[in-house]
């Protein structure tokens, strides 16, 4: 076939359609109920008898330069390529992956684009057999403009990456085969409106079918339920297409699963209406996401169209400062979720959206912001079904106008740009007006503003009732719309708003965070601290972390199995910034999913007295009596009494319960662990509370006495199962024996350290900390200060150094050691910085490196686990006795950081796998521990996984202090109580004892 092909759009500022349909609500029509019944979300887009769901393998010509694109088209003599649609060029090998945060490929110079770029050719054949019905051609996504012809014609022009965009096809269509040809360009004027952070892919992303209908067949529904007094109203309106309506039957039925509601029929006319009152209906909510079928039959001379949406009865207002949901206020536990696969980019299949919903919903997430675009519209289906509440947010975010301060608004401001910005929110509002599960408009991200997003803002007001966000809005005059949104507070700053000490932008609305807590590699940091506060004040109603997923692409058999930006050769990049998921690329679970579903857990506990529990359902619906309760109690982190409690809790209130387990004996640690259950089973949460806290030095041989020796250059120490050997100038440990074993790897002995490999979150202090030479610090002028034989029975070692960087002494320290008859030695670590300094300096750790033979490999430790956690973010993981090994202990970011840390240890063994080891006990105050089986300088200088490789030792890490790690990735930085600062002086101790092999 041939094509002439005409004009593109692309850039051309005066059209960004031609052609198109207008915007309706998606549906699949199918000819016969019973079929449709059988079909789930997933399956009904594949499955109907009136769609010919066009996915799958289309011929693919690409052009690096549009220009090189001929202006005559000849498919039957054209070579293509065969590629799977949907599927981007970024995924499929024809360019490389460019991931870009807050710019535009190129410089903006709006709203011209640059007259060279790629674009690619797409064909697919398809069989026609009635030429009469009416056709519609639906592309779900394509980026970034899309010309379509088919059969030779020009057919129409869209843009809007993630809007959908349909084409009717009567009058083109022929009997049998039919081709259509798309052109699609990597960029269009539209790209000014998407400059989200995110891979920048191109392509036919999402599916694409064919809708054949009769003569006379749906077009557009909408669906209303209305609260009113007593019972519930349902208004469904719609449209027809096509003529001849006359002798054709509508009928509409509403069922509750089989139960038959309600039926109504009547004649067909190019607009209907149907209107159910209603009682004894079971509302949808998040947590109690019910829903009804809704059947509209169209029939006559013999044939039938019908379709079926789910209906939820809910009703959404703002009242002062409450988000109120079925007249209920709610808190949202959200996250923000983009569509990213590791594998192919944009696309998401059914499958994969099912999969980050279920997952959503067993990490106790109630609400998901679509950052920062429309989904497939199989997304919200799954919403609608499985509970959440949905911000669906609209394709436009200019956030690259900002590299020019002056030109910040210059598209959100400008009159010319405004029936874009319309179009891009009334096709979303049109698409997506029937689900239940949608909650609030967005009107997209990052554009700065406000006049274009006041004309959306009054175009969604006339169509629709729900309340309206924006987070742009609270830097202009404005300040907000139907909420007041802000992205990650700082906590002074939050805690003003909670308190009200703020001026009237900050009141008289619900206040809601449209990205918080930003999940970036190990953390977030203070979620509790968050939810401390959004339980405390009403007007708080929670927010979406961000985000979702890390977005990275998976090579296989390649170096590096995952990269990030600047990995593909690109010109600009934004680096690992879009590695900053609750889940790595494949959905396992990162640390802060961890986090996540234990902060947003329904049922909080706390301790009142001695006994005295509170319970606190966190619930807006369902009542805690739908979780069964276990608890544990803990001596020591041993398990000594377990039982159940029951909870009779309406929701949003709290009750007072007495456990009666076993008094706390003052020699000891005590925990009690609550866990909640659904009835399937299935877990929702657990938590700890720490009742006691009692650590004591491990009890130390004194019935018999060690001597040292002085040998030509060390120190030794021998005791009952070994022998500790000093240096003698350094003092440095440089051997530790027991049973005949040595149990270190080097000479190097206890090294004090201050730094730890950066997180993502601490990237704004690296800088400052590299400057000052943390991360370069040597040892230097160790020296043995006193060794003597005390008359308790132990040798007594002191020992000093420096930390040193270009021979500037930042640090001096002591270690001093205590070696007992049974081989313990007690350590005790002093850190002092030189002169009169009082400014106090920040450090992300004070500890002692050792490291230990590699086969001691086998971890038993009592402290918070099993998970890694750190001061401010821990509730996931609780005190107890744990065990592990020195791989299991490592978390595998792509982006390779400090990771596998434990705190609040008690103690810690290491052995081999006959039992031989060692173990350390705490002091005075708990120790922080990573021990990792390679080097910290291996793990400083990795930027990928792949980069870290086994050193054939164990690096323990035992950190008498730890600092937090925050958000300040994106977001705060860590709290000034889990910040770790020196002034003059810290100081610790801890015990190192041998542990001989089980025999
Ligand atoms: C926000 C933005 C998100 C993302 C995040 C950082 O400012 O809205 O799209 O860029 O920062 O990861
Ligand atoms: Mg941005």
């Amino acid at each position: 076939m041939l094509y002439r092909i005409q004009k593109l759009h692309a850039n051309e500022f005066s059209v960004y359609e031609e052609h198109k349909c207008d915007p309706r609500s998606y549906f699949i029509p199918y000819g016969d109920r019973a079929k449709l019944e059988q079909q789930s979300v997933l399956t009904e887009r594949e499955n109907s008898d009136r769609v010919t769901l066009l996915s799958g393998a289309w011929k693919f010509k690409y052009y690096e330069k549009i220009s090189r694109m001929p202006t005559h088209i000849d498919t039957d003599k054209m070579t293509f390529d065969t590629v799977q649609v949907p599927s981007t060029w970024q995924r499929t090998g024809y360019e490389n992956p460019v991931y870009l945060n807050a710019r535009y490929e190129f410089d903006p110079h709006a709203p011209q684009i640059p007259e060279e770029m790629s674009c690619g050719v797409y064909a697919k054949t398809f069989t026609v057999k009635d030429e009469t019905l009416h056709a519609t051609l639906t592309f779900l996504g394509v980026c970034s403009s899309l010309t379509l012809y088919v059969n030779g014609q020009y057919v129409g022009y869209s843009e809007g990456s993630h809007n959908t965009a349909e084409f009717s096809l009567d009058g083109v269509m022929q009997k049998g085969e039919n081709e259509l040809l798309a052109i699609v360009t990597k960029w269009s004027t539209g790209t000014y409106l998407e400059c989200q952070d995110m891979f920048r892919e191109n392509g036919i992303f999402r599916d694409v079918y064919l809708t054949e209908t009769k003569e006379c067949a749906f077009w557009d529904v909408q669906i209303k339920p209305e609260e009113s007094e007593g019972g519930w109203q349902l208004y469904v309106n719609g449209t027809l297409q096509g003529e001849r309506f006359s002798g054709k039957m509508l009928t509409a039925s509403l069922l509750d699963g089989d139960v038959s509601l309600r039926e109504q029929s009547c004649g067909a006319s190019r607009e209907f209406s149907f209107f159910f009152a209603l009682s004894d209906i079971k509302p949808w909510t998040a947590e109690t996401p019910h829903l009804y079928d809704l059947f509209l039959t169209l029939q006559g001379d013999g044939e039938s169209e019908v379709l079926r949406f789910r209906v939820g009865f809910r009703s959404v207002r703002i009242s002062g400062e409450r988000f109120l949901f079925n007249e209920t206020p709610i808190k949202f536990k959200g996250v923000n979720h983009h569509d990213t696969h590791e594998k192919t980019g944009y696309v998401m299949a059914g499958n994969d959206l099912l999969r980050d919903v279920m997952l959503m919903k067993q990490f106790n997430v109630n609400a998901v912001r679509t950052s920062h675009y429309p989904p497939d519209p199989i997304f919200l289906n799954l919403c609608d079904e499985y509970g959440l509440y949905v911000i669906d947010e609209a394709d436009i975010e200019t956030h690259g106008m900002w590299a020019d301060r002056l030109r910040l608004n210059a598209l959100s401001n400008s009159k010319d740009w405004t029936p874009r910005y319309i179009d891009r929110v009334r096709r979303m509002f049109c698409r997506d007006k029937n689900h239940p599960s949608i909650t609030m408009w967005s009107l997209g991200n990052e554009s700065g503003g406000w006049k274009n997003q006041d004309a959306c803002y009054a175009w969604l007001k006339k169509h629709s009732d729900l309340p309206v966000h924006y987070e742009g809005v609270i830097r202009t005059p404005r300040g907000s719309y139907d909420v007041i949104s802000e992205m990650y507070p700082r906590f002074p700053f939050f805690n003003r708003i909670a308190e009200h000490k703020l001026g009237a932008r900050y009141r008289g609305k619900p206040y809601f965070m449209c990205e918080y807590c930003h999940a970036m590699g190990f953390g977030p940091g203070s979620l509790e601290d968050y939810w401390q506060q959004i339980y405390a004040h009403e007007q708080l109603c929670g927010g979406c972390i961000w985000e979702w997923a890390d977005h990275s692409v998976y090579n296989k058999q390649a170096k590096y199995t995952y990269t990030y930006g600047g990995d593909h050769g690109e010109r600009i990049h934004d680096g690992n910034f879009c590695v900053d998921g609750l889940f790595y690329p494949n959905r396992k679970p990162h640390t802060g999913a961890w986090a996540m579903k234990a902060t947003y857990r329904p049922i909080r506990a706390s301790l009142i007295s001695e006994n005295l529990y509170r319970f606190t359902n966190t619930n807006s619906f369902l009542n805690a009596n739908v979780y069964d309760v276990s608890f544990r109690l803990l001596r020591d982190g041993e398990v000594i009494e377990t039982g159940t409690v029951a909870l009779d809790i309406p929701p949003r209130t709290a009750q007072s319960v007495v456990i009666a387990h076993t008094m706390t004996d003052p020699q000891h640690d005590y925990c009690i662990s609550f866990a909640y259950f659904d009835k399937s089973g299935h877990c929702v949460g657990d938590e700890q509370l720490v009742l006691q806290e009692h650590f004591a030095p491990p009890a130390v041989a004194t019935d018999s006495a060690v001597a040292y020796l002085k040998k030509h250059d060390s120190i030794l120490v021998a005791f009952d199962s070994g022998r500790a050997v000093f240096d003698k100038s350094t003092g440095v440990l440089v051997s530790y024996v027991v049973g005949g074993k040595e149990m270190l790897a080097d000479d190097v002995g206890f090294l004090p350290n201050v730094y730890r490999s950066p997180l993502d979150n601490d990237r704004n202090k690296v800088k400052n900390w590299e400057k000052l030479g943390l991360d370069k610090l040597r040892p230097a002028a160790r020296k043995l200060l006193e060794c003597k034989n005390d008359k308790q029975g132990f040798v007594l070692l002191r020992t000093s150094g420096a930390l040193e960087y270009t021979d500037k002494k930042l640090f001096y320290f002591e270690l001093t050691y205590r070696v007992y008859p049974d081989g313990t030695l007690q350590v005790d670590a002093k850190l002092t910085r030189p002169g009169l300094l009082r400014v106090p300096m920040e450090l992300s750790r004070f500890g002692v490196t050792l490291h230990l033979d590699q086969s001691l490999k086998y971890v038993r430790y009592y402290g918070r686990g099993d998970r890694e956690n750190l001061p401010d973010i821990k509730h996931h993981a609780p005190l107890g006795i744990y065990e592990s090994t020195v791989f299991d202990l490592c978390e595998d970011y792509i982006m390779p950081q400090e990771n596998g840390t434990h705190t609040d240890t008690r103690s810690l063994r290491l052995c081999d796998s006959n039992g031989s080891g060692v173990e350390f006990v705490c002091g005075e105050q708990p120790f922080t521990f990573s021990a990792r089986p390679y080097k910290n300088s291996t793990l400083i200088k990795a930027k990928h996984l792949e980069d870290l490789h086994d050193d054939r030792l164990i690096c323990l890490n035992l950190d008498g202090f730890m600092r937090g790690t925050g958000s300040n990735s994106c977001g705060p930085d860590v709290l000034p109580q889990y910040d770790l600062k020196i002034r003059d002086t810290l100081s610790f101790s801890f015990y190192l004892r041998p542990l001989s092999a089980n025999t």
